[in-house]
């Protein structure tokens, strides 16, 4: 069973934070001193709150994006680029996230580009990925979701640790519903031999995260399971209390 020596635990706070929650990332950044050996602690708040939450995050906690466009640049209302996000001291951005995925018709394609021009600016992207329910109860799980991660990733990776995945079934997501550790042990194994085949020796190096309710009282079971390198946490990272319970699990 691989283990790594550090696991990344990421928030994913999604559209919720206005300027009052960046108290809860200054609780969270006290509290994480504590556990610097043990982890790599990232919340990616809303864009809104980078700025903010990156001022209050000292050296304990990263703070990265939820999104960024594909390209550098340009008439693109709305959106921000990775380079706007290396701007603030972000270090991390999630790509492809489900919502995204399904809320915005994004398609392998285009979460790569995301991706490619994230490791441009030297921003270390978290590839997302998972299953609906009727592709799990259909048996297509891996298939599917070993070939999102095939076609959504860089085309090579220049240094180890380059880029991070997560796998987030969509039926767990926000549901209080888990896949069973059996389960998510088979997907992560699958995804590791997917980011071998792709990438070699170095697709051993890549973070594979699990998402979907994870929270305090789960996260022990989960995070100790094979081949999962950490959690993405949505709902449970909104407050230090939950958050820094799942990071007690380490
Ligand atoms: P929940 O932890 O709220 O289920 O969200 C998971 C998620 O989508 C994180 O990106």
């Amino acid at each position: 069973m691989t283990q790594k020596n550090k696991k990344l635990i990421a928030g994913n706070w999604k559209m919720n934070g206005l300027q009052g929650a960046l108290n809860e990332i200054e609780a969270i950044a006290k509290k994480l001193t504590d556990y610097a050996d043990k982890g790599t602690f990232l919340i990616c708040p809303p864009a809104t709150l980078i700025a903010g939450a990156k001022a209050l995050a000292g050296d304990a906690l990263h703070i990265g994006a939820q999104d960024c466009h594909s390209e550098k640049n340009g008439a693109f209302t709305g959106d921000i680029s990775a380079e706007m996000v290396a701007d603030l001291g972000g270090r991390f951005v999630i790509v492809g996230h489900s919502e995204r995925r399904e809320g915005h018709h994004e398609s392998n394609a285009m979460v790569k580009a995301k991706a490619e021009t994230a490791l441009e600016q030297g921003i270390k992207p978290i590839v997302c990925c998972g299953e609906t329910l009727q592709q799990r109860e259909a048996g297509e799980a891996i298939g599917f979701v070993t070939q999102q991660i095939a076609e959504s990733t860089p085309d090579s990776l220049s240094k180890d640790g380059e880029i991070a995945l997560a796998y987030e079934p969509i039926w767990a997501i926000g549901t209080g519903k888990t896949a069973s550790v059996d389960d998510v042990a088979e997907m992560h194994v699958a995804l590791r031999k997917t980011l071998v085949d792709k990438f070699g020796a170095r697709g051993h190096t890549v973070e594979i995260l699990y998402g979907g309710s994870v929270k305090p009282e789960n996260a022990n079971a989960l995070l100790h399971t094979q081949d999962v390198d950490g959690a993405l946490v949505g709902g449970a990272s909104l407050k230090a209390e939950s958050f820094l319970g799942i990071v007690a699990a380490l």
